[in-house]
C-alpha cells in the first residue's frame, strides 16, 4: 500500500517550498503516481490516456520496457565519469545520430536540455560569424537562460527586465485565418528588412521549423527554401530548434526536412531521452570547426543519458514510429477537421504528424480551452495547451498511442463539446 499525498498535499508543499512563479494545469489536478506507454495513473489507480506525452518528451511512451531495460543495465554498469574521460555511450549515439541528422550535419555536443541546446548554438553562432545579434520569431520558444530568453517571442515567458538589446523579431510565419504563403512571405520581407539594415551585426535566426508554444504554427513548404539565400547573402546562419518537434514527433526525424532545407546548425532534447535529461547542439561541418575553444558540461553525454537516446533511436527505427506517425497523425488531424465542421467553437485545426492543434474561437476561448482540458481529464483523457492566448488545444501523444486510443479521445470530445456551457 503506497502512502501516496493528495494532490491537494502536493499543491500545499508546493506552495511552501517552491518559488510562487510554478503553476500547474486544472482546477482539480491529478496526482500521476505512474506511466505505462501512451496511459498515466493517478494515486486512486484512474487512468488517462495521454495526449501530451509530458510536453512532447515521451514520444516512445512512458516507462517503455526496452528503453528502461537499456537504461537500468548502464546504471548498475557506469552512471557517469563526465566528458574528459573516455566513455563509449556517448560517441556511439553521437555516429547513430548523424545517420539521422539533415544533410551533411555530424558533429554534436551534448548537454542536459532544451535551453542548453539552444544556448549553445548562439554561443556557436557568435563564435562562427564574430557578430553578436539575432532575429527570432514572434511566437517563439527557445528557453529561460538570459540569451534564449532574449530570442524567445512569447511575451509571457519574457520575464527577464533586462534581456538582450541585439535582438530583432520577425513576424510569424503563420498566422490565424491567413493564407499560409502570404503570411510566410510577409516574414521574409520582414527578415530580409532587417537583415538589409542589421545584417553585419546578425550571427544567427534561430526558428522553430513548426512552432509548438507559438500554438501549432507551421510555415508555408516554401519558406526555408526562399529564406536560406537571404540568410546566406548577408553570411547570417539558420538554426532550427527541434526540441518540439525532433524525433519522429511531425512524422520524419526531424520537422525541418519538410521543408527541403539543411540548417547550419539544429538543436534538440526532450524526445531524445525519453524521461532522461539530455539536449545537444548539432552543426554542418564548416560551422562546427569554429567550436574550437575548450567547453565542457559536466553531465553532457553521461553514459546513462547518452544509452537512453541509442535507445530511444533504435525503438523508433525497429518500432518504425516515423511512419506511423504520419499515418496516426493524418487520422487525427482529419478526426479534428470533421469536428471543426461540427462545433463553430473549433475555428482551426493545424499542425504536422502528431503534433497537432486546434485553436479555439471567441473571447472566452482561453477559458473555453480550460474547461475542455478539466472535462477531458475528469473522463480520462490529459490533452495540452499552448498559443499566444492560450486557447490552442495541443495534441502530442506518445507516438504509441493506437487507431482505438484516438477514436476514444474524439468520443469523449465530442460529449464535451455538447456539453459546453454558453461562456
Ligand atoms: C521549441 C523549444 N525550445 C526550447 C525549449 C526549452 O527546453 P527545456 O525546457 O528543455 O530547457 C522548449 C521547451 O518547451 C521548446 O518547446
Amino acid at each position: 500500500m503506497n502512502n501516496w499525498l493528495s494532490p491537494e498535499g502536493i499543491i500545499d508543499k508546493k506552495k511552501t517550498f517552491f518559488y510562487p512563479n510554478t503553476m500547474h494545469f486544472y482546477k482539480q489536478p491529478p496526482h500521476i503516481v505512474k506511466g505505462e506507454m501512451q496511459y498515466l495513473y493517478d494515486h486512486n489507480g484512474k487512468r488517462y490516456t495521454d495526449f501530451f506525452a509530458g510536453v512532447t518528451v515521451l514520444n516512445c511512451g512512458h516507462s517503455n520496457p526496452e528503453i528502461i531495460k537499456a537504461i537500468e543495465l548502464q546504471l548498475e554498469n557506469l552512471q557517469h565519469t563526465s566528458i574528459i574521460y573516455l566513455t563509449q555511450p556517448m560517441v556511439e549515439l553521437a555516429e547513430k545520430l548523424a545517420t539521422k541528422l539533415p544533410g551533411d550535419i555530424q558533429t554534436t555536443f551534448f548537454c542536459n536540455s532544451g535551453t542548453e541546446a539552444n544556448e549553445g548554438a548562439l554561443l556557436l553562432a557568435r563564435m562562427h560569424t564574430g557578430k553578436k545579434g539575432f532575429v527570432a520569431l514572434e511566437g517563439g520558444l527557445h528557453g529561460r537562460s538570459h540569451l534564449t530568453m532574449s530570442v524567445t517571442g512569447i511575451p509571457m515567458w519574457r520575464i527577464d527586465p533586462f534581456l538582450e538589446e541585439n535582438v530583432y523579431f520577425a513576424p510569424c510565419y503563420a498566422t490565424s485565418g491567413e493564407d499560409t504563403e502570404s503570411a510566410s512571405q510577409k516574414t521574409i520581407d520582414a527578415i530580409e528588412a532587417i537583415l538589409k539594415v542589421h545584417g553585419h551585426e546578425i550571427a544567427a535566426f534561430i526558428v522553430e521549423p513548426m512552432q509548438g508554444n507559438g500554438g501549432m504554427m507551421v510555415p508555408s513548404d516554401d519558406f526555408f527554401k526562399k529564406l536560406k539565400p537571404i540568410l546566406e547573402k548577408h553570411e547570417v546562419l539558420l538554426i532550427a530548434d527541434e526540441v518540439q518537434t525532433g524525433f519522429a514527433r511531425t512524422g520524419r526525424y526531424f520537422a525541418v526536412t519538410h521543408f527541403d532545407v539543411v540548417p547550419d546548425i539544429i538543436t534538440y532534447a526532450k524526445a531524445l531521452g525519453n524521461g532522461v535529461p539530455i539536449g545537444a547542439f548539432s552543426a554542418r561541418p564548416h560551422v562546427a570547426a569554429s567550436f574550437n575553444k575548450p567547453s565542457a558540461s559536466t553531465l553532457g553525454g553521461n553514459p546513462v543519458s547518452s544509452t537512453a537516446g541509442i535507445a530511444v533511436l533504435d525503438y523508433i527505427d525497429r518500432h518504425d514510429l516515423v511512419s506511423q506517425t504520419e499515418v496516426l497523425g493524418a487520422i487525427l488531424k482529419a478526426e479534428l477537421i470533421k469536428l471543426s465542421e461540427q462545433f463553430d467553437c473549433f475555428k482551426e485545426v493545424r499542425g504536422l504528424g502528431l503534433m497537432l492543434g486546434v485553436e479555439v474561437a471567441g473571447e472566452r476561448s482561453p477559458e473555453i480551452v480550460d474547461y475542455i482540458l478539466e472535462e477531458m481529464k475528469n473522463r480520462g483523457f490529459i490533452i495540452g495547451k499552448n498559443g499566444m492566448n492560450r486557447n490552442v488545444l495541443a495534441f502530442q501523444p506518445p507516438l504509441v498511442i493506437t487507431k482505438a486510443d484516438i477514436q476514444a479521445m474524439i468520443n469523449e470530445l465530442i460529449v464535451v463539446l455538447e456539453s459546453l456551457p454558453i461562456m
